[in-house]
């Protein structure tokens, strides 16, 4: 059996973080293709803790997994955790979830927070194991950034010049925290490359939609009240499942 360790992810240079993050992410329900740049920029945009993530090392030299921990103020966030193939089942994704709640609790926080993929049987049932617990689903968009030209007609949505028009009254929008990838301190770091709003008089109804590109796995974010929802330019969605645990309660 191979020799295992873990290290804390900023005593590596980051390229190594990175490659640990993407091969670790190999045969993902939906391809991980994230440039070095981009996941630069997520350690940004979603407070990853470097300090406080972990990689593995095989034979101290091989990254071999990494375990990602985003911390703000009380909360903290699990931002991807990932084995490579070929030392998966060896008990590691668990070894490093633990060690990420460890860090979490060092540092006073009493929360984590995760998500999973509808039908990521595999790894439903390691944050299970340990503690985690389903708390809602979370419906997730992706589409054009650009709305189909009748988009304007079918929904009475206009332009909004200012993103800041949406932004400043986020919490009126959100009376359901969205993800912590796409919640108000991500947004506002991203360049906004679309924004919309709309309402109805008649259908008493409003909508605010806008969309945050960083790269194919866009970072989006929208409200859309019930009688928007089969009219806005959007093409795909998928689910996952918010996943909350006490640190505490793990050891
Ligand atoms: C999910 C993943 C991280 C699990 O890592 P791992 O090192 O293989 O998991 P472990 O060996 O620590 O297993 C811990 C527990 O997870 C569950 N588990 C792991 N792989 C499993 C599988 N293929 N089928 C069913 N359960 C599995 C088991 O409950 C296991 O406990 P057990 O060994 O006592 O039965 C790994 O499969 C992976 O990297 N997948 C691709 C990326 C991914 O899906 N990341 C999670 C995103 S939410």
């Amino acid at each position: 059996m191979n020799d295992v360790s873990l290290v804390s992810a900023d005593s590596v240079p980051l390229e190594v973080v990175w490659r640990a993050f993407v091969d670790g992410f190999r045969g993902y329900v939906v391809p991980v293709e994230l440039s070095f740049d981009e996941f630069e920029q997520v350690i940004a945009d979603e407070k990853i803790s470097l300090a406080a993530s972990v990689v593995a090392v095989r034979d101290g030299v091989e990254p071999c997994g990494a375990a990602m921990l985003a911390i703000r103020t009380a909360e903290s966030w699990c931002g991807g955790l990932g084995v490579v193939p070929s030392v998966r089942r060896t008990g590691l994704g668990r070894r490093m979830m633990l060690a990420i709640i460890k860090e979490a609790r060092t540092r006073g926080v009493t929360r984590m927070r995760l998500e999973c993929i509808d039908g990521n049987h595999a790894a439903w049932s390691l944050y299970e194991g340990i503690g985690f617990r389903p708390t809602r689903r979370l419906e997730i968009f992706r589409g054009a950034a650009t709305p189909r030209p009748d988009a304007w007609k079918a929904a009475s949505i206009w332009p909004l010049g200012d993103p800041g028009l949406v932004l400043n009254r986020f919490a009126a929008y959100h009376p359901v925290p969205p993800a912590w990838q796409t919640d108000l301190p991500v947004l506002r770091r991203q360049n906004p490359n679309g924004c919309w709003a709309g309402q109805s008089a008649t259908l008493n109804a409003h909508v605010a939609t806008y969309c945050f590109a960083r790269s194919a796995i866009s970072c989006g974010s929208s409200t859309v009240a019930p009688a928007y929802r089969n009219r806005l330019p959007i093409t795909w969605r998928c689910s996952s499942r918010h996943w909350s645990s006490p640190t505490r309660g793990v050891t």
